[in-house]
């Protein structure tokens, strides 16, 4: 996630570097440096925080000197996001520089080889351990030496590095994380996405995996990992700078939509391991749920949705009672909270106001706070007694999709890690569920694909007046979700109402032609659901149901369908909100609304 820039050439490269950077910066905002060699001298300069900061550390770049460097802007995973953590990191003989964009998966035994070789680590990175075997391969040839280190390496990396030995060199490597070279006149550049490039030139160079580059400011050699010459064919950029930016879809919500399967699978992978939920991250392990007598969910936004949707799992699989509370109410309410409670706290920036102050005052009152954030380094996730991170990466459009899903996600694994802490699910019982919550990536990739239907849908309902979502249970807790995408983003007057309190007010709106999206993913409460939409359908509604695909009796009541694939109705919250994130982002598009930055709205709300 993060991302690396390199230069060669005949200008000052600082700030072609820190340009790069901030065309970057969606991919990582903790940390940032920059390594710049003036003949064989390297300087480095790093920072915690914002490219912004880099540039005035460095004065746009004027206060450092030097035609050859390398960038990177930072999303912490292995070790904090502190200045030593920063990148590039040095060699100890300060021969080398490098900058990384990816996780060493087996530098734990690297790193203690490289310690009993003598090697003195700066840093807390999975990234340190590549620069010092860099140092011990060196014999004279840097390309030799990198072909070594790589054989060296398991997991993935874009690695960019410069060697004091040879001023007017960067070397570039790609397995498994991206890397682009740029081809242009007296100077080339390597970087992690044509976003960083696409300023200076239009012709690149694709790196495969197991590729090295050897770029000068008039040469670019590209080699294999037996050192053998590659020739390669370059390529013509003709996307726009923003295009680029958003890797290639319309908008960066879209893109976030489509990237859910892959956020929920980083969010998943690590922590089922042989039909086990673990989280290495709870220092008390299962002991946090030890003694706990009510479990308060708070946070704001869609992050409270997700604790809607993901209440209804914990509740079951603990049997402990779960208040999920918006955090500007909880704040001021005087709340009924002891040591025996335990506050799960949701946020995606991890810098919401009302959701730090609510945290703060639940802490007050003795109780232990457990955060699902998604920012690394963020206050909330410094605060809170208990972190766990959702792998989201970085989310760039203001309505949050991929934020979403991964907290419910985690909410999913908690109840499960509980449920088995609390003994109140077996061995087989959680290698079952553990099962179902394996295949939730790919469930959600197939409610993007059985939905082909919706940007003509949208045309359908683009111009209605108001939007109802209905549902029962988990089906409402994704309504109000779905309901909230669609105001955010298309300003159409969306609300959510739970199927079974239609009658008791609601349906007085219900006149001829009256879109109602009604969700029906749950089989135990079908049947009820199904009798409210005959309610609204009698008094002229136009049904749009969301429902699994062989639901006969649905198919044939409603006027027109949105899909999910099968699956356990206890998880099915994060493959229901695809359809309605979708359903949102098409009719906002019709409507001709800024989707990435709706008005009124911010990503990070850090005011009251
Ligand atoms: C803003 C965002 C929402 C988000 C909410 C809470 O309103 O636009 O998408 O759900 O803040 O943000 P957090 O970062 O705490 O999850």
């Amino acid at each position: 996630m993060c991302g690396i820039v390199g230069y060669t050439g005949t200008q000052d490269a600082a700030p072609i570097l820190l340009d790069g950077l901030k065309k970057l910066e969606y991919r990582g905002y903790d940390s940032a440096g920059i390594a710049v060699m003036d003949h064989n001298i390297i300087s480095v300069n790093k920072v915690k925080g914002r490219i912004v900061s880099l540039s005035e550390k460095t004065s746009d770049g004027a206060s450092v000197p030097g035609t050859t460097g390398i960038g990177h802007t930072r999303w912490a995973t292995h070790g904090a996001p502190t200045e030593e953590n920063a990148h590039p990191h040095l060699s100890n003989d300060g021969r080398f520089a490098i900058v990384h964009n990816g996780i060493i998966e087996n530098y734990m035994a690297l790193r203690e080889e490289l310690l009993g070789d003598g090697y003195v680590f700066q840093s807390e990175t999975d990234t340190e351990v590549i620069v010092h075997l860099l140092e011990m391969y060196y014999r004279g040839n840097v390309r030799d030496a990198l072909i070594r280190t790589a054989n060296r390496l398991q997991g993935s990396y874009a690695l960019g590095v410069i060697c004091s030995e040879e001023p007017g060199s960067i070397y570039a490597v790609r397995e498994k994380s991206p890397l682009i070279l740029g081809l242009g006149i007296d100077e080339n550049f390597f970087a992690s996405d044509v976003t960083a490039l696409v300023n200076h030139t239009r012709n690149v160079i694709y790196l495969e995996d197991g590729e090295f580059a050897e770029l000068t400011c008039d040469a670019i050699r590209v080699f294999d990992v037996t050192g053998r010459e590659i020739i390669k064919t370059p390529s013509r950029i003709l996307w726009d700078v923003q295009a680029a930016e958003k890797g290639g879809y319309e908008h960066f919500m879209l893109k976030e939509i489509m990237e859910q399967p892959a956020a929920v699978k980083a969010t998943i992978a690590p922590r089922i391991r042989e039909g086990e939920v673990v989280f290495d991250e709870l220092k008390d392990g299962p002991a946090v749920i030890s003694g706990v007598r009510k479990i308060i969910i708070t946070a704001c936004g869609s992050a409270y949705y997700a604790g809607c949707a993901g209440k209804y799992a914990l509740e079951k699989l603990t049997r402990i009672p779960v208040e999920v509370v918006l955090a500007s109410e909880l704040r001021y309410s005087d709340p009924l909270i002891d040591k025996d409670t335990l506050v799960i706290v949701i946020s995606q920036s991890g810098e919401t106001a009302d959701t730090i102050a609510a945290m703060r005052e639940c802490s007050e009152r003795g109780a232990r706070t457990l955060a699902v954030v998604n920012v690394v380094g963020s206050t909330v996730a410094n605060i809170a007694d208990y972190t766990v991170y959702t792998w989201a990466g970085p989310e760039i459009a203001v309505a949050t999709t991929k934020g979403y899903t991964t907290q419910v996600t985690v909410l999913y694994m908690l109840s499960v890690y509980f449920g088995r802490a609390l003994g109140l699910i077996g061995e087989d019982q959680e290698k079952e569920m553990t099962d179902t919550l394996q295949q939730l990536p790919r469930l959600i990739q197939q409610s993007i694909d059985l939905n082909p239907a919706i940007p003509s849908l949208a045309k359908k309902y683009h111009d209605s007046k108001a939007l109802f979502f209905i549902g029962r249970n988990t089906d409402y807790a994704v309504a109000l979700e779905g309901a909230l995408k669609m105001k955010e983003i298309s300003y159409l007057h969306a609300e959510a109402y739970a199927a079974g309190e239609l009658k008791h007010g609601t349906i007085a709106l219900i006149e001829e032609h009256q879109p109602v999206i009604a969700l029906c993913c749950n089989p135990s409460i079908m049947e009820k659901t199904l009798s409210n939409i005959v309610e609204v359908k009698s008094r002229g509604a136009e049904v749009l149901a969301l429902t699994f695909r062989n639901n006969q009796k649905i198919l044939s009541v409603a006027d027109d369908l949105l899909f999910i694939p099968d699956v356990e109705s206890l998880f099915s919250a994060v493959t229901e909100i695809v359809p309605l994130q979708l359903l949102a982002y098409h009719v906002a598009k019709e409507n001709g609304c800024d989707i990435d930055k709706p008005k009124n709205l911010a990503k990070s709300v850090t005011v009251e």
